[in-house]
C-alpha cells in the first residue's frame, strides 16, 4: 500500500460470522432515505424509498425499485415521472409515516401537513418541507416488468443552499435508521479526475 494510507497505523482487521445473504441490505441499503412524489390523472401520493442508486453523471440516470404493490407504482408507471424529494432527520417520524400507509386511503400531502410545490418539468409535485427535490423522467423502462425497476434521468434539480450538508436518514431495517454524521475529507488522496 503507499504512504499515506491510514497514515501507517496497523489495521483492525475483523473476526466474521455466518450472516443471512437475505439481510446483508442492513449493511449495504445505503439512503439516504428519499421520498418518492407522483401524479397521475389528478391523483398525487408520496412513497418513502431506500433502494435507490446513482447509474451515470451525465445525462443524471438513477434508477430505483418501487413494489409493484405501493399505490405510487401505478401513479409512476403511468406517467413515467417522479420526484425525488431528499427529507432530513427533523422528519423521520413523517418519513416513516409515509412508509407505513398508502396512497390509496389517504392523501398523503394532507394528511401529514406537508406542502406540494410545482415542478418545473414534471407533474409530480415537489415537496417544500424538503431539503432537495429532482425532477425525473423516465429514462428506460425495460428493467420496470423484471424487478420493479424505474432507471429515471433527473432533468431538474431544486437544492437548499442551506445546509450545506443536510443531515439525512440512512434506513438499517428493524425501523432502525442512522443519521447523517460528520464529515472528513480526504481529497489529498484522490485524482484530479476522480473528484
Ligand atoms: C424506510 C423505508 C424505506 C422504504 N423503501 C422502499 C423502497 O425502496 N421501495 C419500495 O417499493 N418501497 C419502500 N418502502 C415502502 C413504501 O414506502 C410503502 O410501501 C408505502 O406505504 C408505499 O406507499 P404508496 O402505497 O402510497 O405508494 C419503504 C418504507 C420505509 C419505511
Amino acid at each position: 500500500m503507499g504512504a499515506g494510507w491510514n497514515e501507517g497505523m496497523a489495521m483492525k482487521k475483523y473476526r466474521k460470522q455466518d450472516f443471512p445473504v437475505e439481510q446483508v441490505r442492513r449493511f449495504l441499503e445505503p439512503g439516504p432515505i428519499v421520498l418518492v412524489s407522483s401524479a397521475c390523472d389528478g391523483e398525487r401520493d408520496i412513497m418513502t424509498m431506500g433502494w435507490h442508486m446513482v447509474l451515470e453523471f451525465s445525462p443524471s440516470l438513477l434508477a430505483c425499485c418501487i413494489s409493484s404493490g405501493n399505490h405510487s407504482f401505478e401513479l409512476v408507471r403511468r406517467s413515467r415521472e417522479c420526484v425525488i424529494n431528499l427529507p432530513t432527520v427533523d422528519i423521520v417520524d413523517t418519513v416513516a409515516g409515509i412508509g407505513n400507509s398508502s396512497g390509496a386511503q389517504i392523501d398523503k400531502f394532507a394528511h401529514f401537513g406537508l406542502t406540494a410545490e410545482d415542478a418545473e418539468h414534471v407533474d409530480a409535485p415537489l415537496i417544500a418541507e424538503c431539503h432537495s427535490s429532482f425532477e425525473c423522467r423516465l429514462h428506460d423502462d425495460s428493467q420496470v416488468e423484471r424487478y420493479n425497476l424505474f432507471i429515471w434521468e433527473v432533468v431538474k434539480a431544486h437544492v437548499a443552499p442551506r445546509p450545506r450538508i443536510p443531515q439525512t436518514v440512512h434506513y438499517r431495517g428493524d425501523g432502525e435508521f442512522m443519521v447523517a454524521g460528520k464529515e472528513i475529507s480526504r481529497r489529498r488522496l484522490f485524482l484530479p479526475e476522480m473528484l
